[in-house]
């Protein structure tokens, strides 16, 4: 028999989104007549824009065709894709096309990035945090065991990041930070002044920072920074993963990329980009021809335009959300550069709060608790849903009372 990798013993339960899943499923076993509206996970729920579709359907056309049938590609992506993503998605010159590394998403990506250190790193986190960042890094090994009395993974520094200290944490060292702004799940989004104190604490402290900007084209205040590479310096601490899923609607059709810039060095002056450019080429096959292809004729005027209309229709379900629970009394954060709402519960613990909500307005959403101990007292509502749903949800929490 084959031992089993000792670490997986360590994670606690399932991961997050499957527990809400099961928890719901079992609650629609109960209630068969229960119209449930789920604003939980950050699932997409709007159409692709139409030249998504067409730029799709050609590729896929042209795929039936001698001349221009691909199989394999470049494992970092398609060259005039990675200048497509460098010259549209960040605004003047600040990353070099080939520092973009295409891939199949940033959630992907972020569990590779994994493989570039090791088991013997440090990591931190903010607290609360997208799932992914710590269980990735028990599944390698960085962590010791689970603490039952305060929630945490030996070896893994919590940032917390509450109301009360703006959702910035003091900074602490380890030789990984992770950093999500627009943040996943409080909706904080982070200033220059901030990001440059990252960037200064990292440079001090020899660590290099993952950056996760899977929010980005939510912001749409112009002092807030999109990506870390606005930071000065940056590119000697940072990488930043980044994806087409939210803004573009692509969560089902699996597109994002990474940037590791050329400038950033491990501690014996070894290029962390050319040991990324070898674990994609190594364990990775590219993503597909067809979603790249078609991804190339989208980032122009009229695909961006598109794409500002989608993120436009969920930040207007985040204003219908937002307002709603600010009428009934609750105190609300995020919400305005970020498609998440971040609640605050007084009366009970948030998984109580997660079936409170669901049993009493047959809405799903997500416990605070389940993004880290910080969390706890939170519960987070999600800005993706049809808007009809988020009006009939809007409805509904007029009933609840806590
Ligand atoms: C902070 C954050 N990063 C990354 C992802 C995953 O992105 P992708 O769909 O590109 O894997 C999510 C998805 O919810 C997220 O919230």
């Amino acid at each position: 028999m084959v031992q089993r990798n000792k670490n997986f013993a360590k994670l606690q339960a399932g991961y997050l989104f499957p527990e809400i899943n099961r928890r719901k499923n079992e609650f629609m076993a109960n209630n068969p007549q229960a119209d449930i509206i789920s604003l939980g996970i950050g699932n997409t729920t709007e159409p692709l824009q139409p030249s998504v579709v067409k730029a799709l359907k050609d590729a896929a056309d042209s795929m039936a065709t001698v001349e221009g049938y691909t199989g394999y590609g470049d494992e970092q992506g398609m060259t005039a894709l990675r200048e497509k993503i460098a010259e549209k998605m960040y605004s003047g010159g600040l990353v070099d096309a080939d520092e973009v590394f295409v891939s199949d998403g940033a959630k992907c990506d972020t569990g590779r990035l994994q493989m570039l250190f090791g088991e013997d790193v440090t990591i931190a986190v903010q607290d609360p945090s997208y799932p992914v960042y710590v269980d990735s890094s028990v599944i390698m090994g960085q962590t010791g065991e689970y603490n039952k009395h305060n929630d945490q993974f030996d070896n893994i520094v919590y940032m917390k990041c509450t109301a009360e200290n703006g959702f910035f944490p003091t900074l602490e060292k380890a030789d990984i930070i992770y950093f999500c702004s627009p943040n996943n799940p409080t909706g904080a989004v982070a200033t220059k002044e901030q990001l440059t104190q990252l960037v200064n604490f990292a440079k001090q402290n020899g660590s290099i920072i993952i950056f996760d900007a899977a929010y980005a084209e939510f912001i749409s205040d112009p002092d807030l920074p999109k990506s870390i590479y606005e930071i000065e310096g940056a590119k000697e601490v940072a990488i930043e993963v980044c994806s087409f899923s939210k803004p573009f609607g692509y969560t089902g059709v699996r597109l994002g990329w990474t940037i590791v810039p050329k400038a950033l060095k491990f501690d014996d002056g070894s290029s962390v980009h050319g040991d990324w450019n070898r674990i994609m080429t190594t364990i990775f096959n590219g993503a597909s021809n067809i979603i790249q292809t078609a991804t190339i004729n989208v980032l122009n005027d009229q695909g961006m335009a598109e794409m500002r209309e989608l993120v436009d229709y969920y930040m207007e379900n985040a204003r219908i959300i937002k307002s709603a629970l600010d009428e009934y009394g609750f105190t609300t954060y995020g919400g305005k550069n970020a498609p998440y709402i971040w609640v605050k519960i007084e009366s009970m613990d948030s998984w109580q709060a997660f079936s409170y909500i669901l049993d009493n307005a047959h809405i799903v959403t997500t416990p605070g608790a389940g993004f880290g101990p910080a969390g706890e007292g939170y519960v987070r509502f999600s800005a993706f849903g049809h808007r009809d749903n988020v009006i009939e949800a809007t409805k509904r929490m007029a009933k609840l009372k806590i």
